[in-house]
């Protein structure tokens, strides 16, 4: 590959009291590229998202974006640099409608500031609407525009995943980064989420992946990073992972095979 990282990481270390979480991690992502992380609980995966997306602050580690100095802050100044991400365990507002949940993902590139809302300045309404249009339409991207004035709280566990990646894709990311997206999600539903981070790789943005179904990381990622104890113990295509002994022997010859 020719082109310059979107997202380079090295040396990354991350300690919680005597637990080394997070080793020495290194790992790249280049435009139009699903990589996945994978390993299993406990590895760090999580820990490592937590760390790129500055929720935690690692105590040693090298970030580029996009050839650039990166260094993880605060949640919302990573979103501004191009960083959306998901949880493993949904976090919408949950009496909030869809389409309301994806438009506070849109504020974070709004120019209007909050007085502007509360005066509704012509300006600020105009940006409004355009952030409702906005979000009209990554709805549909994601296939639930038809629930776009539904409480999140009564959209079904795979369409809150769905609502999710809409809220992220609406911050404008270049990398997006998943965490679990197909947990609980039934085998048309994994399919339905399948086809839609094509899309999204396609038309979007880079994506991080980190989930469990073997089978959809094999088929979907470009390449994959392997995680055991903190430590990257593998590094390469689906194919190279899937016979690597070290990452067999992580799994202890089950889940893998
Ligand atoms: N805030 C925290 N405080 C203390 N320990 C933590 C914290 N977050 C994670 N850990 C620990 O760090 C290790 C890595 O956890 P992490 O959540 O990153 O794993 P994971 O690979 O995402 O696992 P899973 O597949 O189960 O989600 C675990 O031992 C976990 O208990
Ligand atoms: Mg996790």
């Amino acid at each position: 590959m020719t082109s310059a990282p979107l997202l380079h990481i090295e040396q990354v270390s991350k300690r919680f009291g005597g637990l080394q979480a997070l080793s020495d991690v290194k790992l790249k992502i280049y435009p139009h590229q699903i990589v996945g992380l994978i390993g299993p609980n406990g590895a760090g995966k999580t820990t490592l998202f937590n760390v790129i997306t500055g929720l935690y602050q690692a105590e040693t580690g090298r970030f580029s974006l996009s050839g650039k100095s990166y260094s993880p802050s605060a949640p919302h100044r990573v979103a501004q640099a191009g960083i959306a991400r998901t949880f493993q365990n949904i976090r919408l507002f949950a009496d909030m409608t869809a389409c309301e949940n994806v438009m506070v993902g849109r504020h974070v590139r709004t120019h209007q500031g909050i007085l502007g809302a509360i005066l509704r300045h012509p300006a600020a309404r105009k940006e409004e609407a355009e952030i409702e249009q906005r979000a009209h339409e990554l709805l549909e991207f994601v296939g639930i525009a038809h629930l776009a004035d539904r409480a999140a709280r009564h959209l079904s566990y795979g369409d809150q995943r769905r609502l999710e990646i809409a809220r992220a894709l609406a911050t404008d990311p270049i990398l997006l980064a998943l965490d679990e997206p197909a947990a609980g999600m039934n085998h048309s539903e994994k399919d339905n989420l399948h086809q839609l981070l094509l899309k999204i790789k396609a038309q979007c943005c880079a994506i991080l992946l980190i989930e469990h179904d073997v089978k959809l990381m094999m088929s979907i990622c470009d390449r994959i990073t392997v995680l055991d104890y903190g430590k990257v113990i593998a590094e390469g295509e689906p194919h190279e992972i899937q016979k690597n002994p070290a990452v067999l022997a992580a799994y202890l010859g089950g889940e893998l095979a």
